[in-house]
């Protein structure tokens, strides 16, 4: 039986297998789909003894999503630029990675009636996490996208890294710090979308103080966190002021079906149903 695994640490939570094992149920295919807790330092190790005893795909997730873009062979142009791998597969004894999660983002997104294009996007954060969907962002061509972040360095650096895509998909694509948005003359109107992907949320807490969150939702707004099994301050902030929100719950979903079609082929994309996997997680 094929074989596939999630690995992060921890990892007891992850609801990939259950994912996996819905998916493959929906389109006949029989496979195993495990889960890995390498410690901190051992990916590298864990992963190379995973596929030399026959393992054929994995999913990486935190803290892990560097290490698998160094372990790879080859990468993905995506999973170049997202500056991190989702999604390990083995072929002819070389390691392949990818990256998925930000275009299950923007299917998540589309999936729920959101427009991205000629949308005027606001990006938290700009870590790992952050730097993953904004290639397949972009492409989606928004009218304008900016990325905020606490400290301003790291903003500015997603910004130089991504000019020549913004210039190619006609996005103006601009810097700020997360304070900038407490001044309405910086941040000039409000944002149709508004994602989250700082790690903000999971200690409690909202990247923005409320006086940015007036600046930013208003009732048309939709605000995504990348967050899943609760409702964040973020969202609340969102909420108050009448905009839309969502969890990451369906991004977790959507990029679990990319790596599942890159493993076991793209001709059985009719046959599995994200859509209602993540109704039946729900
Ligand atoms: P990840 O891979 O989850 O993105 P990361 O690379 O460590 O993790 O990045 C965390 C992001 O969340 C960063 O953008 C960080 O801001 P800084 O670059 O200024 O550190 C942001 N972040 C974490 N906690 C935050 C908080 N309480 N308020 C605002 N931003 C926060």
């Amino acid at each position: 039986m094929d074989v596939y695994a999630v690995a992060g640490n921890p990892i007891s939570h992850s609801k990939s297998p259950a994912i996996h094992q819905r998916f493959s149920e929906q389109s006949n295919q029989t496979m195993f789909y495990g889960r890995l807790q390498p410690s901190l330092g051992e990916f590298a190790a864990t992963a190379t003894s995973f596929f030399a005893a026959g393992g054929k795909g994995m999913n990486v997730t935190v803290p892990f999503k560097l290490d698998a873009q160094l372990l790879a062979d080859e990468l993905t142009p995506r999973a170049q630029l997202a500056g991190a791998v989702n999604t390990l597969r083995i072929e002819n004894g070389r390691i392949f990675g990818d990256n998925t999660d930000g275009a299950g983002l923007v299917r998540d997104l589309l999936a729920q009636g959101i427009q991205i294009q000629g949308a005027r996007i606001l990006l938290l954060g700009a870590g790992g996490a952050a730097r993953g969907v904004i290639g397949p962002l972009l492409e989606q061509s928004p009218k304008e996208f900016i990325i905020a972040n606490r400290s301003a360095d790291k903003a500015k650096e997603l910004v130089q890294l991504f000019s020549g895509l913004a210039t190619a998909y006609r996005v103006t694509l601009q810097s700020l710090t997360l304070s900038d948005l407490e001044d309405s003359g910086k941040t000039s109107s409000a944002y149709d979308l508004i994602i989250n992907a700082t790690a903000a949320g999971l200690s409690d807490d909202s990247p923005i103080s409320n006086m940015a969150a007036s600046n930013i939702f208003t009732p048309q707004s939709f605000a995504y966190d990348m967050v899943y099994g609760k409702v964040t301050v973020f969202m609340q902030q969102a909420l108050y002021r009448g905009a839309r929100v969502s969890d990451g719950l369906g991004m977790l979903v959507e990029q679990a079906a990319d790596a599942f079609l890159i493993w076991r082929g793209k001709h059985l994309s009719e046959a599995i149903d994200p859509r209602a996997v993540l109704a039946e997680l729900r």
